[in-house]
């Protein structure tokens, strides 16, 4: 990784969203700039995090820190409540600001409770994972899971700043790292740059900048934001059936080489397509394989509680006009494709 221990000067990237529109700043050592982006009328700053995180953010204000549970087990609606319950505890008003301090789980729980409590309190999302810097801190998804899935219930609430500060991502565990790898693979889909050989801040601007246009075109996932979700129908149903033991950025990586398989056995692309894919994900040395083998009839079922699946079963899939929402009628090809991660 590259060391961000010395300065790089910050730089702002804008999701333009009209009047809701909001900052993204990357770089290093900005973790305190928060303070620029508190609205005046902050009294109060509830600061939601984990335990491990070790990060320390002084605001000016009085401000409290809400320690949430690690896991997936934790990223439930029973910590919503509990997380709300605690806000009334302490006060914290309509006026006041979360600030959501850790990785992506952090920031989904701490925007879903900040859009409901008091019918929406203002949030920030400062991301600590490069997973959650290139997607999960950006676009206003928020959510938690259900036992029949992930991410089942949540809102829209787009966050007021997003600062990625790449100090923290000093003590990223390796996993970790490859779980950030695996969505910005993805972003190599979805018209961003040619990304390999650049520095790691380049590399996270480039995704904030296709994230963010995406987002602004269709903030609500009225269509094309779906796109976002490359790879992501066989990584949901694989976390699923692992028991969240493959993390998503690892699950991501083979839904993507299975994406590009289904899209190949349908005719939209080609084998030189599909070699471009293996060789991204070769270049961040994310595996495509599946430790152990899953029943594709199993894995259909699956696919069918997704999201994205109104009228049968909905992929996002690349094509000659790049990637897009495809509904498959032909679920023999879903079954064969899984033979390319098995
Ligand atoms: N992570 C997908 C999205 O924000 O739409």
């Amino acid at each position: 990784m590259d060391d961000y221990s010395h300065s790089v000067e910050a730089k702002e990237i804008i999701v333009d969203l009209g009047t809701r529109s909001y900052p993204v700043l990357v770089g290093s050592n900005c973790v305190n700039d928060v303070t620029k982006y508190l609205p005046e009328s902050v009294k109060r700053v509830a600061i939601v995090t984990q335990g491990q995180i070790g990060i320390q953010l002084s605001t000016d204000k009085e401000q409290k820190v809400f320690v949430i549970e690690e896991g997936e087990d934790a990223k439930s609606i029973n910590t919503i409540m509990e997380l709300c319950r605690s806000w009334v505890d302490w006060g914290l008003t309509r006026s006041d600001i979360v600030i959501g301090l850790g990785g992506g789980m952090v920031t989904d729980v701490a925007s879903f409770a900040a859009s409901i409590y008091h019918r929406g309190v203002n949030v920030i999302n400062i991301p600590t994972t490069l997973l959650g810097m290139v997607d999960a801190a950006i676009g206003g998804k928020t959510g938690v899971n259900l036992p029949e899935g992930k991410n089942l219930i949540g809102t829209f609430w787009q966050p007021n700043a997003v600062i990625c500060d790449l100090n923290a991502l000093q003590t990223l565990p390796k996993r970790e790292w490859k779980c950030g790898y695996g969505e910005i693979a993805k972003y190599h889909f979805l018209g961003a740059k040619d990304m390999r050989g650049k520095d790691l801040i380049d590399t996270v601007l480039e995704c904030i900048k296709v994230k963010s246009k995406i987002v602004s075109q269709d903030e609500l996932e009225g269509g094309r934001r779906a796109i976002l979700n490359y790879g992501h129908t066989l990584a949901h149903a694989l976390e699923i059936e692992n028991d969240f033991a493959l993390a998503h950025g690892e699950a991501v990586a083979i839904g993507i080489r299975y994406a590009a398989e289904v899209a190949f056995l349908m005719g939209r692309i080609g084998e030189d397509r599909v070699l471009y894919h293996q060789e991204i994900l070769d270049h961040y040395e994310l595996s495509t394989k599946l430790q152990k083998s899953m029943d594709p009839n199993k894995v259909i079922s699956l696919f069918l509680r997704d999201k994205k699946s109104k009228d049968g079963i909905t992929f996002v899939l690349d094509g000659e006009t790049g990637v897009e929402p495809i509904l498959v009628q032909d679920r023999n090809i879903l079954k064969k494709a899984m033979e390319v991660v098995q």
